[in-house]
């Protein structure tokens, strides 16, 4: 990754500063400061683990108890439930406080967007999230703490206690479709900005990778910040490949020193 350059950081922060509508679209990249490795990084998990791609797929884990049984055991020791934050995080919540972001979507199913700071109201988990347990049969909700706790004391394949359906973390897995009201949510901020911040993703997983596209469709100025090439980076206005914590809060400083 480079060093923040702070003549971009400058113009990113007028940008910033002169938008009427800010959106930012954050991947596994803003979480990795805190402990959480990305997925297609060079210490990602699937870089890593190319088996563990078929652990987040909707039909292995519906047909196959040896894939829910690792999944449950995994999702308890998710680094997730134990780190907090990082500056990265802290960041878009103090640019949040300062009226310069409308909208976060976040691909992140950790929760450390609102654990940072963030307005719950103005964050979109687009994917899901880890904090909470879906019953794939009656749709019942519930926190994942009395589940996870269930599955610490060896119930390894943990049911609905309503209906006795399988169990599973509201996160959305390969196969399985995105909430249609977040979507649209997501797209109809996207539709209405006019700077689109695309902070630590690679951008290769639809629907969520047309959303940059959406964004310069509306006449949006892109920026992509992430510390390996993403399909967007041709047409993006700006590109930083810098370490997404150091890059956001130098940017919130500048942002913050603007004149009002
Ligand atoms: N600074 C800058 N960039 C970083 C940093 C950092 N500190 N850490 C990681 N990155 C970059 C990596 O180089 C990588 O390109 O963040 C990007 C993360 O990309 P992915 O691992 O593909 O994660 P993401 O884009 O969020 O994946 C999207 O895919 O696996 C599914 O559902 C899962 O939500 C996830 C979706």
């Amino acid at each position: 990754m480079e060093p923040v350059d702070l003549d971009v950081i400058a113009t990113l922060a007028r940008w910033v500063a002169s938008a009427e509508q800010v959106v930012a679209l954050t991947g596994a990249g803003v979480s990795t400061a805190s402990g959480i490795p990305d997925f297609r990084g060079p210490q990602g998990v699937w870089t890593t683990e190319p088996a563990a791609e078929r652990l987040f797929s909707l039909e292995a884990y519906l047909t196959d108890p040896d894939v829910r049984r690792e999944v449950w055991q995994r999702r308890l020791h998710n680094p997730a439930f134990r780190v907090g934050p990082n500056p990265a995080h802290r960041a878009l919540a103090e640019l949040e406080h300062l009226g310069r972001l409308h909208t976060l979507v976040t691909q992140n199913v950790d929760g450390l967007h609102q654990a940072g700071g963030s307005d719950p109201d103005r964050v979109i988990e687009i994917h899901g999230t880890i904090h909470e347990v879906e019953c794939l049969s009656c749709d019942r909700r519930v926190p994942a703490g009395p589940v996870l706790e269930r599955v610490r004391q060896g119930d390894r394949d943990p049911r609905c206690e309503v209906c006795g359906g399988l169990q599973k973390s509201a996160t959305v897995s390969f196969g399985q479709s995105l909430d249609p009201a977040r979507l649209q949510r997501a797209h109809d901020a996207v539709m209405g900005c006019d700077l689109f911040l695309a902070l630590g993703s690679s951008l290769v997983v639809h629907p969520v990778a047309l959303l940059p596209r959406t964004a310069l469709e509306a006449g949006a100025r892109l920026v992509v910040v992430n510390a390996e090439p993403t399909p967007y980076d041709d047409v993006a206005h700006a590109v930083v490949r810098s370490d997404i914590a150091a890059t956001l809060t130098t940017l919130v400083e500048s942002v913050r020193a603007q004149p009002v």
